[in-house]
């Protein structure tokens, strides 16, 4: 059976945190897993063996991480005839305006338009502040836009917003829909 990449771009670790979720998950339902930093000298070895792809980033200032987009815009032509899911990974999903939300969903579908990837399933995923472990200006930055978009502006403790039981239902609904592909592709 081919194997399925999960690969990530993540700034201060809670993209890869997911992207393990996922690659366990998926591992768990009996599949061979590529779990890839798109950061990486590991990205640049990829070759098109794979039956499918999870491709995941987080949002800073607007954009994800730019070893993702350079990975996929190299590698578009395989993986748009894979089935792919793509998720984005920001604060603008931990809350409820529906302006942030809407941003969220803006910027990646630009990501994907950018990169070229028609990705079969998108999914926006809430992402952590880790004010424990940013920097000065990081923290600042981060109070501001927590304060906007709905986030915890309390800078003495870190806070996770995702939900991993959307995540595990992300992996199981794209296994679900990808369970004749597999059959075609084994
Ligand atoms: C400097 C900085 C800028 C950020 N910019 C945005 C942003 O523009 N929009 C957003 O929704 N979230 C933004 N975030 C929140 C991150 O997307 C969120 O913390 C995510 O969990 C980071 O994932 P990572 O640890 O994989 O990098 C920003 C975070 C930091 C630290």
């Amino acid at each position: 059976m081919k194997p399925i990449l999960v690969i990530y771009g993540t700034t201060e670790g809670h993209t890869r945190k997911i992207a393990e979720f996922i690659a366990e998950r998926l591992r768990k339902a009996g599949k061979t897993v590529d779990l890839v930093d798109s950061a990486t000298p590991a990205a640049e070895q990829i070759v098109p063996i794979y039956a499918g792809a999870f491709i995941g980033g987080s949002l800073h200032q607007g954009k994800h991480q730019s070893a993702l987009a350079h990975f996929v815009k190299a590698n578009a032509a395989w993986l748009n005839a894979i089935p792919t899911a793509f998720f984005s990974v920001s604060l603008s999903m931990a809350g409820k305006d529906e302006e942030w939300r809407a941003e969220a969903k803006r910027l990646a579908d630009e990501f994907l338009a950018d990169a070229g990837l028609n990705a079969g399933m998108v999914r926006l995923v809430a992402g952590a502040l880790k004010y424990t472990e940013y920097d000065f200006l990081k923290r600042w930055i981060m109070k501001s836009i927590a304060q906007k978009a709905g986030g915890s502006t309390d800078t003495s403790r870190d806070t996770e917003y995702t939900d991993w039981d959307d995540v595990a239902r992300f992996v199981d609904e794209y296994l679900a829909a990808t369970r004749g592909e597999e059959r075609k592709v084994a």
